[in-house]
């Protein structure tokens, strides 16, 4: 059994004109509500967003947060994060280096791809032909038996919220050829879309993270004050990979 925690949209850094004092508070919410699991999880997964304008400032305080937490952490960047100062701060790569962020971890139990969907300057997705054909060799070189998970930030179809679905990740039919090579794959993990969410792509289970920072409301449940809701709780999403299934269950953080 391969048990793990899904995080998102922490937006380290929004400013709701408290100098992202909220955010920082709902970041440490989870991430100490995770330290303070009485049991063991093999990891922590963070669909990116991890910041919300990408500076250096944010990044620090990105790192020494995910750096704190005594699980293993995993993240891939968001729409919002910035590869270079992302890849300085978290990764102590080259803050020049503009590259798409890809980051294959092999863990006791799992693979993780952890794939960068975003497109510098822009709030909709796409994994590029490199990224897609590093994960395409990622995939052939992991371990059969275990689970593979490939993740992004960007949901690769539509969710069905009026403010995500334009900016979701395009191309697509890309991304299914390469994972119904791979028959070990076991799910797909995303975020962006700040609201919990199960669906299936090219026959696997895909997963939304519900966002850290805040909700979106559906079309049907109305907006007060646009489509996103800061006075919902921080939730998180906790994955079991048992028997060759995944079971996702989500909690909310009051
Ligand atoms: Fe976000
Ligand atoms: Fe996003």
């Amino acid at each position: 059994m391969f048990v793990f925690a899904h995080i998102s949209d922490t937006h380290l850094g929004q400013d709701r004109a408290d100098g992202g004092a909220r955010a920082l508070e709902r970041t440490e919410r989870v991430l100490r509500a995770l330290d303070a699991l009485p049991g063991e999880l093999d990891a922590v997964v963070h669909t990116g967003d991890v910041t919300d304008h990408g500076t250096p400032e944010e990044y620090a305080q990105a790192a020494k947060l995910l750096g704190a937490s005594r699980h293993t952490v995993l993240h891939c960047p968001g729409n919002h994060d910035a590869r270079g100062p992302y890849r300085a701060a978290l990764l102590d790569g080259d803050p020049d280096d503009s590259a798409p962020v890809n980051r294959l971890h092999v863990l006791p139990g799992a693979t993780f791809a952890m794939c960068d969907s975003s497109i510098p300057g822009r709030g909709d997705g796409y994994l590029d032909d490199a990224t897609l054909d590093w994960l395409d060799a990622a995939l052939a070189g992991a371990h059969r038996d275990r689970p593979a998970f490939v993740c992004f930030h960007h949901p690769p179809l539509r969710l069905h919220g009026q403010y995500v679905d334009p900016i979701r990740q395009f191309g697509e039919e890309r991304l299914a050829a390469v994972v119904e090579r791979h028959p070990h794959v076991a799910a797909l993990l995303c975020g962006h879309s700040h609201t919990p969410a199960v669906t299936a792509f090219a026959g696997l289970p895909l997963v939304a993270a519900p966002g850290v920072v805040s909700s979106l409301r559906m079309p049907w449940e109305g907006e007060q004050n646009g489509p996103l809701d800061y006075e919902l709780p921080p939730m998180l999403a906790y994955h079991v990979h048992d028997d060759g299934r995944l079971t996702t269950h989500f909690r909310v953080l009051p």
